[in-house]
This record gives C-alpha cells, structure tokens and sequence, in this order.
C-alpha cells in the first residue's frame, strides 16, 4: 500500500508522516532529502544548480540512499548537511530540472516496490505514484509555515528571523509551485488538510482516520 504526502515546506509533512508511519507499521520516504542530497553534490562542486548539463553529468556518478530519517550521499552520511538553509534554497533549484526528477523517481518508484509506505513530497500524489491508495496534501498559513521553520531551526542552533523565512519561503513556494515539471499542486483526488491550527496528533489521528476507513471500505 502507498500512501502519499505532499503540500508545501512547513506544513508538517515529515513530523506526520513518521508518526503516521509508527501507528501503522510502514516505512517512510522522505523525497525532499533526496533533492537535497543532489542539491548539497552541486553546491560542494561549486556548480550551478540551473546547470541542466552539470547536473546531467553529476548524476552519472552519483549514489543516493535514503533510510528513515538517515542520508548518505557516495557512502558519506550527511542527514544533518542536508538540512543547511542554503542546501534548502539549492533543492528547490535542482528540482525544477528534469534530468534530476527523472533520476530521483525512478529512485523513488523503487523504493515503493513491494512495501508499504508512506511518501513526502511535492508530487508524490501526482506524478511518482498516481495510483497510490491513498493521498494527502498538507497546507497552512505562510505565517505559521515560517514561524515553525523558525522553531525548528533553532533547536538545530541555527537563528534565524521570521521576515527572512518567510522570504525564503515565498520564493520557494513560487519556484516549486511554477516550474514545468511536476508542480507543487494537489493530485484530483488527495485529501486536502489545513494544518494551521491543528496539534500535530489531531493532524495524524485525522489521517489515520481516513487510512483505516480506505481499508474498511
Ligand atoms: O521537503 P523539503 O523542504 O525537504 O524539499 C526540498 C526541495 O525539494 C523543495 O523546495 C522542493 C523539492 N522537492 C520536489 O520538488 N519534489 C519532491 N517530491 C520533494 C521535494
């Protein structure tokens, strides 16, 4: 079975989608961290992350393993590089190129094989898994989006302030949501939730809802 979680940076994807995980016994994938492990390659090759052809060649060479919440980039673990802000600016720059998300696709296809799990992203709804059983698209306000951002990174003991998030965020909300190849969009038939003011449970007991009545069905 497949579940899918996409929406916006901030909105509480990857919290829900481990705790939902917990409560029914399925693996996750996080396809954010793959984009940033591509994205993190390039920056450390003082490359473009626009460069199509760059890019092309750096993914000749290049190995990417997701499990849970650890990422190694070439047997280098680098779950903790992955989340640098700058890393999170670049991501969203290599993912508007196609050779990228076609490579990490197929990445991401092949994770879903023969298991069950729950999977977060942009277009995982839409494009990497269209038949997937079930479906989410998380939201929320942009000022809620950045403040828990804000939170997050400072208990990384990275300070940074809400105005600067919250510009960051605009222009990754535009550049995901704009781009030719899969945009960030809710698939026709995703379940829409609007996490503002929601805890974080009563956003997963809610899913958990909708997942077990799915399989009642
Ligand atoms: O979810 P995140 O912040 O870790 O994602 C980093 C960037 O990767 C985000 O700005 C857009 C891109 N992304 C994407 O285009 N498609 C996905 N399925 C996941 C992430």
């Amino acid at each position: 079975m497949i579940i899918t979680i996409d929406g916006p940076a901030g909105t509480g994807k990857s919290t829900a989608a481990r705790l939902l995980a917990a409560r029914l016994g399925f693996d996750v994938l996080d396809t954010g961290a793959m984009y940033r492990a591509v994205a993190l390659a390039v920056l450390r090759k003082q490359a473009s992350p626009d460069d199509e052809t760059a890019l092309q060649s750096l993914l000749r060479d290049l190995r990417i393993r997701v499990d849970g919440p650890r990422v190694w980039l070439n047997d280098e673990e680098v779950t903790e590089a992955i989340r640098e802000p700058a890393v999170s600016q670049a991501a969203s720059r290599v993912a508007a190129v196609p050779a990228v998300r076609r490579f990490l696709m197929e990445l991401q296809r092949a994770a879903g094989r023969n298991r069950n799990i729950i999977t977060e992203g942009r277009d995982q709804g839409t494009v990497v898994f269209p038949q997937a059983e079930v479906k989410f698209f998380l939201t929320a306000t942009p000022a809620e989006r950045a403040e828990r951002r804000r939170r997050e990174l400072a208990t990384r003991g990275i300070f940074r302030r809400t105005e600067e998030i919250l510009a960051e965020q605009e222009e990754r909300d535009r550049r995901d949501s704009n781009r030719s190849m899969a945009p960030l969009i809710p698939a026709p038939d995703a379940i829409l939730i609007d996490t503002t003011s929601r805890t974080v449970d009563e956003v997963v007991s809610l899913m958990e809802e909708h997942v077990r009545s799915w399989h009642d069905r």
